[in-house]
């Protein structure tokens, strides 16, 4: 019997390739880009698990153009938004995702870019660079200091929920947090963080950092109205969906200074940006690599990996959506 083919949308680290070549057809976009949604149809067809990207559209078109020998999307992101889950239910394929093994990267990187904001990191480098730098200064570059201050985070899930770990352990802020009103009372037990309503994060917070998924009703939860009520000293970070903020809406609040700054991972539009952000000096922006480790991209990879053997043996996935 022939072995069942396993469709690869784009290269992702060996650790997970080599799992899947030992027992099935592996085909492996050899593109060194994303697929098109035509070209994305035509590779996926007749294949029995697809390892997909978060930029490959998965929807009824797409699983109609696979095939019905077609049993799981292995989706290589913990986020799941590009993916149709009603057509996948009604075609009868399971959903799975990465979640857990990249928490910590992106928990990093949300510190990585809050740090870089507060403290002028990439305005301090390209200053350095520029010859513009005479001396010690009493009011060079200042920035803001993190002890004390206040993080409001929005969706307190694995990521959040880390980020707000580190915050309270590392840097000795205080934590608020707004979750649909949920609570998270052994996290409020052992760092003293408090959920509060989602107006209190906004108009209270120092430092304002997103973890929700991307639903219709997250789209842009941040937009004018929300920048205007945080204070004047916020610093906003991104590390969930661009859609999440009101991009235009953000360019005016930096422009105009009515937030501190921002530290942004991911674009309403991406990979195209709002033109406005790019000539501002208060924010800082990274192309959606929060999750970009060596550890964590293997770790995806294997997890993906495990999720499509786990289905094609007949069993439970490992993480489904
Ligand atoms: C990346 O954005 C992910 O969802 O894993
Ligand atoms: C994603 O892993 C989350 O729960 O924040």
């Amino acid at each position: 019997m022939d072995k069942p083919l396993v469709v690869v949308t784009r290269k992702i680290p060996e650790a997970g390739l080599v799992l899947l070549r030992e027992k099935y057809e592996l085909k492996v976009n050899t593109k060194d880009r994303a697929l098109s949604a035509d070209e994305l149809k035509k590779i996926a067809s007749g294949a029995h698990a697809i390892l997909a990207l978060l930029t490959d559209k998965i929807n009824e078109e797409l699983l109609a153009a696979a095939g019905h020998q077609l049993k799981v999307v292995a989706n290589y992101a913990v986020g799941f938004d590009n993916i149709d889950l009603a057509a996948a239910k009604k075609h009868k394929v399971a959903i799975t995702n990465t979640p857990g093994v990249l928490t910590e990267a992106v928990a990093e990187h949300t510190i990585a870019l809050l740090m870089a904001v507060a403290r002028r990191v990439v305005e301090s480098d390209k200053f350095t660079r520029s010859g513009k730098y005479e001396g010690w200064e009493p009011e060079l570059l200042l920035g803001h200091e993190l002890k004390d201050k206040t993080i409001g985070i929005l969706g307190l899930g694995r990521i959040g929920g880390r980020v707000a770990e580190i915050a309270a352990r590392g840097f000795g802020m205080k934590i608020i947090y707004y979750d649909n009103g949920n609570r998270n009372k052994e996290m409020d037990a052992s760092i003293g963080s408090e959920s509060v309503s989602m107006r209190k994060v906004l108009t209270g917070a120092d430092v304002i950092s997103i973890h929700v998924p991307l639903l219709p009703s997250t789209k842009h939860l941040i937009g004018k109205q929300e920048l205007e009520s945080m204070k004047k000293n916020t610093i906003l970070i991104n590390t969930s969906r661009g859609p999440v903020i009101d991009e235009k809406a953000l360019a005016s609040a930096l422009g105009k200074k009515t937030i501190a700054g921002a530290g942004i991972d991911v674009f309403e539009f991406e990979p195209q940006i709002t033109k406005e952000l790019l000539k501002l000096d208060n924010i800082v922006m990274t192309p959606h690599t929060a999750s970009a480790t060596i550890e964590t991209r293997d770790a995806m990879a294997v997890l993906a990996a495990k999720n499509i053997i786990a289905v094609l043996e007949g069993r439970a996935p490992v993480t489904p959506v």
